[in-house]
């Protein structure tokens, strides 16, 4: 009959009270190694591997795993495993806070040892291979009070784990705590980051959709009204008597303002889905830019296109022009300038629109890093369309020294 071994909780006693010095040595040359070797990678799963293949070598440990703990149903499962069965694995499944040994330590908080893993009273299922064990250790992962899993490590033979082992993974254990934290801390942020990605890129989508029923509507509807109103006042100006000059004042008068009306509308279609983009490509577009808007606003343009233009991917076509647009926007708004340089560029798979203006300038990092106020989200915005789309967003500008806007898409 095997002797029924008695469970315990790890006893203070051991560990040893006072380490000599090599002791401290060899546990301080662990903790320094562990802590370097768990901390190098953000993965989970690289960082797991590498914390349970240290801790198992440490403590000359045949098997071993970690448990991470799901808060919301409050269970632990393997994520990592060597030297168990994926049957052993599987039939353990989750394991409930306070449940056999390992949900012992996690409710507790502190590490627990049995010396006879297979005929310790706590453990409640039948678990498949588990004779081949003997001496078994869980240890609560725990960082900044949080729980975080359970580590277990067990021995094949009879000798157990010597009380040295035991302060040792024990110490170590938060090393592999902190670092399993960052390593879920980091894939959280990455999580959100892709969500917030595709919800900017569905915003803008959405946008850019509703722009375009919206110029349909103004160009079918309002600007249509307009064209039939001028061609009645023409057709009505053409039978007014000879002597009737103050009507025909009236009715020219009339029709003059139904054409800038019309001019108006078109501008402001042209705003919204400039079709010159689609029908005529960027370069053509961003050339309306200027004259509309700059050349307007009485700033001398010199206008450059480099390299052959070629049609580009639909997004990046409508991004580049969005940037171009807001870019120079921004130049009638604030910059004062006398002088803008425009350059369309384009290169094999990309293409890059670069905008100078000899304006009053800003500081950059100043505008971009407040938070209080809207200001900056133009800039912001610009910057966010071109990384959506894997490209890259350059503000160079400086007090006094004017601003330069380089943007550059795949496409
Ligand atoms: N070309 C420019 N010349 C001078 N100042 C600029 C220029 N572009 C942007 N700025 C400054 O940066 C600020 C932020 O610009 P932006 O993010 O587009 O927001 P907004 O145009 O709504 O103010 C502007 O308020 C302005 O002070
Ligand atoms: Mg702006």
């Amino acid at each position: 009959m095997p002797r029924r071994s008695t469970p315990r909780s790890v006893p203070e006693s051991r560990t040893p009270e006072h380490p000599n010095g090599d002791e401290v040595n060899r546990r301080l040359a662990a903790l320094i190694d562990v802590a370097g070797t768990v901390s190098r990678s953000l993965d989970l799963d690289i960082t797991l591997n590498r914390a349970l293949d240290k801790v198992m070598a440490l403590a000359h440990a045949d098997a071993g795993g970690i448990l991470l703990y799901h808060e919301r149903s409050r269970t632990l499962s393997y994520r990592v495993y060597r030297g168990l069965s994926e049957e052993f694995v599987r039939k353990i499944g989750r394991i409930g806070l306070g449940e056999g040994i390992a949900g012992r330590a996690a409710e507790l908080r502190k590490p627990i040892i049995s010396d006879d893993i297979a005929r310790d009273p706590r453990i409640t299922r039948p678990l498949p291979g588990i004779e081949q064990f003997k001496a078994f250790m869980s240890i609560p992962l725990v960082a900044r009070g949080r729980l975080l899993g359970v580590m277990n490590i067990s021995t094949r033979d009879a000798r157990g784990f010597p009380p040295e082992a035991v302060s040792l993974v024990s110490s170590i254990s938060d090393q592999v705590a902190v670092a399993i934290e960052n390593a879920q801390l980091y894939e959280a942020l990455k999580r959100k980051e892709r969500t917030r990605g595709d919800l900017l890129r569905k915003l803008i989508s959405i946008q850019e959709e509703e722009r375009k029923r919206i110029a349909r509507g103004l160009h079918d509807e309002i600007s249509q009204s307009l064209t039939g109103l001028a061609f009645n006042l023409e057709a009505v100006l053409a039978t007014l008597p000879p002597d009737a000059t103050e009507t025909r004042g009236k009715l020219e008068e009339i029709k003059t303002l139904s054409i800038r009306m019309l001019e108006e509308i078109h501008r402001v279609i042209y705003q919204l889905r400039p079709s010159l983009l689609d029908d005529l490509g960027l370069v053509a577009a961003v050339q309306w830019l200027a004259d509309n808007y700059l050349e307007e606003a009485g700033i001398r343009v010199s206008f450059e296109t480099i390299g052959t233009e070629r049609t580009l991917a639909p997004e990046a076509q409508i991004a580049l022009f969005r940037i171009a647009q807001e870019a120079i926007t921004n130049i009638v708004r604030h910059s004062n300038a006398t002088r803008v340089n425009i350059s369309v560029e384009f290169k094999k798979r990309s293409a890059a629109v670069h905008i100078e203006d000899d304006g009053k300038g800003f500081n950059v990092e100043e505008i971009m890093g407040s938070r209080e106020t809207d200001r900056g989200l133009g800039l912001l915005g610009m910057k966010e369309r071109a990384e959506l789309l894997e490209g890259r967003l350059a503000i160079d500008s400086s007090p006094s020294r004017g601003t330069r806007i380089d943007v550059e898409i795949p496409g």
